[in-house]
This record gives C-alpha cells, sequence and structure tokens, in this order.
C-alpha cells in the first residue's frame, strides 16, 4: 500500500477510446487485471461467468499520481428501455485501482470527475453501473443509488437476465421510470 503526500495528487483525464494508443491500451489492461485479480468478484448470478462484456467502451477516465496510471473506468452512452420506455443512460464499468493505491479516495475523485464530463458533455439523463451487493456503500457515497437486483441484456441475440446491484446516478432532472431495465445490448 503506497502512502500518498501533499505532492501526490491525482491528475485525472477523459479519452476517448478511440485516441487510445496501443501503449496506453495495454497500461490499461494490465491495471484492470491487476485490479480484478486482487478482487476476484464473488458473483451472486451464476450465469455471471458466461456474459460477454460490451466492448468497446466509448470513454475511458484515467487517473494518473506522478505519471503513473492508478485509477481507471470506462463509459459509454447507451439508450436503453426502462419499463419499455427509451431512457439514455451513461453506463460505467470496469472501475478499478492498483492494488498498491487502493483506500486514498482516488476512486471516488475518479468517479466525481466522470460525473462531470458526463453532465456536460454525454446528454443523457442517468448514469448507471451494476456492481456486487458490498460495493453500494462505495458508490453511494459518491451520489450513486441503489435501483434494482436485477437487469436483462442480449447477448448473441438471446435475452437473458442478470442478478446483480442495479446503481443509478441522475444526471438530469428527470425521474426514473418503473418497470424492467432492458440493457439493449451487452451489459457493461
Ligand atoms: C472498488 C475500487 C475501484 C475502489 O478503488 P479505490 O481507489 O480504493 O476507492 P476509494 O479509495 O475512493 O474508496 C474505497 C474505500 O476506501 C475508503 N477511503 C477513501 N479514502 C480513504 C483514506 N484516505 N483512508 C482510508 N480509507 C479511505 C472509502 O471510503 C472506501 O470505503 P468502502 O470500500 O468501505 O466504501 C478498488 O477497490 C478496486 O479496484 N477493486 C477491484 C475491482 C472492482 O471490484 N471494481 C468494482 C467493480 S463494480
Amino acid at each position: 500500500m503506497k502512502n500518498l503526500d501533499m505532492m501526490n495528487t491525482l491528475q485525472t483525464e477523459i479519452i476517448h477510446t478511440d485516441n487510445i494508443s496501443v501503449e496506453l491500451n495495454k497500461l490499461i489492461d494490465q491495471l484492470d487485471h491487476l485490479a480484478f485479480a486482487h478482487h476476484p468478484s464473488a458473483p451472486v448470478d451464476p450465469e455471471f461467468d458466461s456474459i460477454d462484456w460490451s466492448s468497446p467502451i466509448e470513454y475511458m477516465a484515467l487517473g494518473y499520481i506522478d505519471g503513473e496510471l492508478v485509477t481507471l473506468l470506462g463509459f459509454l452512452r447507451r439508450e436503453i428501455l426502462v419499463g419499455g420506455k427509451p431512457v439514455w443512460v451513461v453506463g460505467v464499468g470496469g472501475v478499478a485501482t492498483h492494488p498498491n493505491w487502493q483506500k486514498h479516495g482516488l476512486s471516488s475523485t475518479l468517479l466525481k470527475a466522470a460525473e462531470k464530463f458526463m453532465r456536460e458533455k454525454m446528454n443523457s439523463s442517468f448514469g448507471l453501473l451494476v456492481c456486487a451487493d458490498e460495493r453500494r456503500t462505495f458508490y453511494g457515497r459518491v451520489g450513486w443509488e441503489h435501483l434494482a437486483d436485477e437487469i436483462f441484456f442480449t447477448q448473441t441475440s438471446q435475452r437473458r437476465s442478470l442478478k446483480t446491484s442495479v446503481m443509478i446516478l441522475p444526471l438530469a432532472d428527470q425521474i426514473w421510470l418503473s418497470g424492467e431495465i432492458d440493457l439493449c445490448g451487452l451489459p457493461w
């Protein structure tokens, strides 16, 4: 575990995935694997391992300490169906911090930076992410609200469901519709 001092401020950037170089992509993959390998998720749903995740993601939010990539997340804009009605959301996924840098508030800071970008540039009503139940408090601290425990999605033309915590972040003055949440494609 690293110590953060006054010199180590987090530098954040939001980058479109079209503009990510091969080298940066490698660093992103490395960090992603490292973070998720240290915290193997304990999926509630036995179907979890057979899910294909949406790729590519549209934007990455990246956080650096002294030039080292230490925290990241991805997001995309998608029109989904809620109770059968279309809603634009920003789907957030792949939230990860290097194991040596966790519990310093870095991911929370990056989520806030990404939220600012979403509000200003993404023209969507809500952020939406899925997570393990034990992560609800973490996302709740930065403004996300637990909303449901199941989503529906489409994989290779098959409609499937996943039991998971669904969190939303209001991005506009709009009330969430009630009813089934259909991601209209692969989850993120
Ligand atoms: C989840 C994850 C991204 C959090 O990253 P992080 O940079 O450690 O996040 P933060 O530091 O902002 O917050 C994490 C915790 O540290 C606490 N924290 C923040 N600053 C702190 C500080 N200065 N001292 C001690 N604790 C601190 C937060 O309150 C939070 O507590 P909680 O987990 O009980 O809610 C990271 O643990 C990770 O990469 N996990 C593996 C991948 C994963 O599971 N991703 C989530 C998929 S949904």
